[in-house]
């Protein structure tokens, strides 16, 4: 029998992606188009988002499949993003995977977005040592999971309001520097003191691997109120900016030691845009290292979404013969999405 050929598709949130994935662990093409539109208002306009989807989706397919020297009749099946995201951008990719599928006459499977984070780096580092802990940490989430290999999770902390890369947006917009913020704050970070204010290190220093982030955000804002309105003085924002990082990245580094003692993980295995942060990574490392275990950061295109890592999630779903219910649709929720009990 040939090799599986699987056409992955993303459509959560403001990333439109499109890849081909053959037999499981090859990536024969992989397109990601950004959507530049949300740049004018400062966060995502979900409206805004599905249109551009609907626009974008049908070229991607086309280009992904070019690129990957496949024709539509050699696909083996379909996996598409169905939780959790925003509920009128997974529609877009849903539906057409799902119009796609019935044409073809091929199966397609629906895939939860966090567990493909989890997975993200084995397509370019292998297999990950089991049991690993995984940290998301992107706009949308923040989690730690133990994964002990495809479908079995053991949950170990999630953020119980904003997701981190949310706060570091949220403090950009405060700052006026744009979004989205993260490398905006990283940047200004660069030139700040991180010991000029000291902010919070919400839940730190209480039990267990959760997260809150919203308070962290209120006292940067709370912080700036006798400044007045932005623009600040550089050094200011500067020291803002290094003085919050510093402390988000306590509590990730602080809460992952944590989960560490609690898990008997081989590696850590991080993903989410915020893995793009240098000293995120810098400091974990150095905490992998003490203990004697691998940390993996794939590249910065498998960390962001992607739908690379929907097919690879996806190409392991079919094999075990999970498809689609034609009658179920888009879900915004894990919850909802009937794959909760998979990913608790
Ligand atoms: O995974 P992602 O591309 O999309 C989702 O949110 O799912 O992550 C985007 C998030 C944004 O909140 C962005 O500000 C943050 O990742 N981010 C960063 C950095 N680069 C991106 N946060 C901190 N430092 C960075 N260098
Ligand atoms: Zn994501």
């Amino acid at each position: 029998m040939s090799a599986s050929l699987v056409l992955g598709i993303e459509t959560s949130c403001d990333d439109t992606s499109v890849a081909v994935l053959e037999a499981g662990t090859t990536l024969r093409s992989h397109l990601i188009a950004g959507q530049d539109v949300h740049k004018l208002y400062g966060g995502v306009v979900p409206e805004l988002a599905s249109r551009a989807h609907l626009e974008l989706l049908p070229k991607l397919v086309t280009g992904a499949l070019a690129e990957a020297q496949v024709a539509p009749a050699d696909l083996t099946g379909i996996a598409v993003t169905r939780a959790p995201g925003l509920v009128g951008s997974l529609v877009v990719g849903v539906a057409f995977a799902k119009a796609l599928g019935l044409g073809l006459g091929i199966p397609v499977t629906g895939v939860n977005h966090i567990e493909a984070h989890l997975h993200a780096g084995t397509l370019e580092h292998g297999d990950s040592p089991m049991p690993a802990l995984a940290l998301v940490v992107s706009g949308g989430h923040t989690e730690l999971v133990e994964v002990s290999g495809f479908g079995q999770y053991r949950w170990l902390g999630r953020t119980r309001d904003d997701a981190v890369g949310e706060a570091f947006d949220k403090v950009a917009k405060l700052l006026a520097l744009g979004f989205p913020g993260g490398p905006a704050i990283e940047r200004a970070a660069a030139g700040g003191d991180p010991a000029a204010f000291d902010f919070p290190r919400p839940m730190l220093d209480q039990p267990g691997c959760d997260f809150s982030f919203s308070g962290l955000k209120t006292a940067v804002s709370l912080t700036l109120r006798p400044y007045g309105e932005p623009p600040y003085a550089p050094t200011l924002v500067a020291d803002v900016a290094a003085s919050f990082q510093r402390a988000a990245v306590d509590v990730l580094v602080g809460k992952t030691e944590r989960a560490l003692t609690q898990s008997h993980a081989r590696a850590v295995n991080l993903g989410g845009g915020v893995a793009a942060n240098r000293e995120l990574r810098e400091r974990l490392s150095e905490r992998c290292a003490a203990r004697g275990i691998a940390l993996r950061v794939p590249s910065l295109r498998l960390c962001a979404d992607n739908a690379a890592m929907i097919a690879l999630v996806g190409a392991w779903q079919l094999r075990a013969g999970v498809e689609l219910d034609p009658e179920l649709d888009a879900a915004a929720s894990l919850e909802e999405s009937g794959l909760a009990g998979v990913i608790s």
